[in-house]
């Protein structure tokens, strides 16, 4: 079985090298060249754990291929995924420039019939579009389906969520498509769901919007807390070990990012105002989420008034740990908020400084471990939560600091403990801890 992939990104690439991993022949196109060029090398132009050993594996045993030609993708290719990117556009929408190109050069390659698996994240109505734009291309005695196949991996965790998924979604309005798309999947022996496509098309949307109103839900209960003297991590633990509320998903923090949950809330809003339809909830989560970004940034002017000049290092960029994509980070919009203020920032992260540094240049100041990052600062933010920050000796915040003022965005150390090791601890749902010197000591 011959399958050819679109787009060798975060989900393009996980999914060649998964089906490679499971016996299958696969050529992985990408408009990029240097990116097919270094994985044709054995070299991954992305952080994923497992999944540089697993590319190279599967390369040396002869059933991975990675080409700049369309066409040589396209010729033998019995089913072809397409995984490109379907960023945001200005309004909100989905942009669908990649997929559209992605499908005129499939459609001009095609010479036989073919099985189109569409993987990229796409309004409700894109997969009929695309059939009848390949129809329009291809010459008249050939048969082409396009089936929807939403991808559900995580960013750090894509081999396992690929190898585990929860369920595999195939919408096919042509059932005989649907079911060799579903064949296809059988040796990851995962459940498989299958619908038509207007459905699949919408189950990606709402799941994510459903995981994205969670974390707004759990970041207003913090905030509430904030103002109640409740505990988030308590009242959370308590919410999640009722099995009808489930406890993922219920961290209180600095909101979400990523290339995933902050565009596709938008498009679902932008699909929403296309029927006009009113999805209130929705429009809500957005909302929160934008607010609660900006919560430590607000936290620390109360107690500075104002951060120029001040010494701060940011502690975790990426939008979430194990991962580099800095896409929609908190932390990217917090060091924009700082930079505003002309405060004098370093930075550190495990994984992420490469794509940091593309963005910010030489504004910021990159150190190579959380030590350097710190030294005489005036305070710390922690925007994600990296094993190498969850694990740090709290001792060494005030040895290092000008002064132990920390504003903790993703609760990563116990209130006692901050309390002990003399922090000034600021988080997310729960109390400042030893607020009342720093605040005596910043007056004088
Ligand atoms: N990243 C995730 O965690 C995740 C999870 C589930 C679903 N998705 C969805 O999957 C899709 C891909 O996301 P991603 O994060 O892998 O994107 P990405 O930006 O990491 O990668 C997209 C790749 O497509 C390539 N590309 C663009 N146009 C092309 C074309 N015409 N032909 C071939 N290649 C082309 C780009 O060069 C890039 O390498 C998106 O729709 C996204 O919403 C992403």
């Amino acid at each position: 079985m011959e399958i050819a992939v679109f787009g060798t990104g975060y989900v393009g690439l996980v999914t060649g090298v998964c089906f490679a991993e499971m016996g299958y022949n696969v050529t992985c196109f990408d408009i990029d060249g240097d990116k097919i060029t270094a994985l044709s090398e054995g070299n991954c132009p992305i952080y994923e754990p497992g999944l540089e050993e697993m590319l190279k594996r599967n390369l040396a045993e002869g059933r991975l291929y990675f080409t700049n030609e369309s066409t040589n993708a396209c010729r033998k290719a019995d089913y072809i995924f397409i995984a490109v990117g379907t960023p945001e556009n200005e309004d909100g929408s989905a942009n669908l420039g990649y997929l559209d190109a992605a499908v005129a050069s499939i459609g001009k390659s095609l010479d036989r019939d073919g099985v189109i698996v569409i993987k990229s994240t796409v309004p409700v109505g894109t997969n009929e579009r695309v059939r009848k734009q390949l129809e329009a291309i291809i010459p008249s005695e050939l048969r082409v389906s396009v089936v929807s196949n939403p991808e559900f991996l995580r960013e750090g965790s894509g081999i396992l969520d690929t190898f585990h998924a929860d369920r595999i979604v195939i919408g096919a309005d042509d059932h005989e498509a649907g079911r060799a798309v579903a064949k296809l999947y059988e040796p990851f022996g995962r459940p498989v769901i299958q619908t038509d496509v207007r459905s699949a098309e919408l189950i990606k949307y709402a799941s994510n919007a459903f995981l994205a109103t969670k974390i707004s839900f759990i970041n207003e209960i913090a905030n509430l807390c904030e103002h109640t003297g409740a505990n988030i991590e308590d009242v959370a633990k308590g919410m999640g070990m009722d099995h009808r509320i489930g406890s993922q998903f219920l961290n209180a923090g600095i909101g979400y990012g990523g290339s995933c949950f902050p565009k596709d809330t938008k498009a679902l809003e932008k699909l929403t105002e296309y029927y006009d339809y009113d999805f209130k909830i929705l429009r809500s989560v957005i909302e929160v989420n934008s607010r609660q970004k900006q919560q430590l940034f607000h936290k620390a002017k109360e107690l500075f008034g104002s951060l120029q000049g001040k010494r701060v290092a940011v502690l975790g960029i990426a939008f979430k740990p194990h991962t580099d994509d800095i896409r929609e980070a908190p932390a990217v919009e917090l060091i924009t908020s700082l930079l505003g203020e002309q405060a004098d920032i370093s930075v550190y992260d495990p994984a992420a400084s490469g794509k940091v540094s593309d963005l910010f240049g030489s504004k910021l100041y990159y150190a190579e471990n959380a030590d350097t990052a710190i030294k005489g600062a005036d305070a710390v933010f922690i925007m994600t939560e990296w094993p190498q920050i969850t694990e740090y000796d709290l001792g060494r915040y005030p040895l290092l600091m000008r002064q132990p003022i920390i504003f903790d965005g993703r609760n990563c150390y116990g209130l006692e403990e901050a309390e002990t090791a003399g922090l000034t601890y600021f988080s997310i749902g729960r109390k400042a801890v030893n607020v009342h010197d720093t605040l005596k000591s910043l007056k004088r």
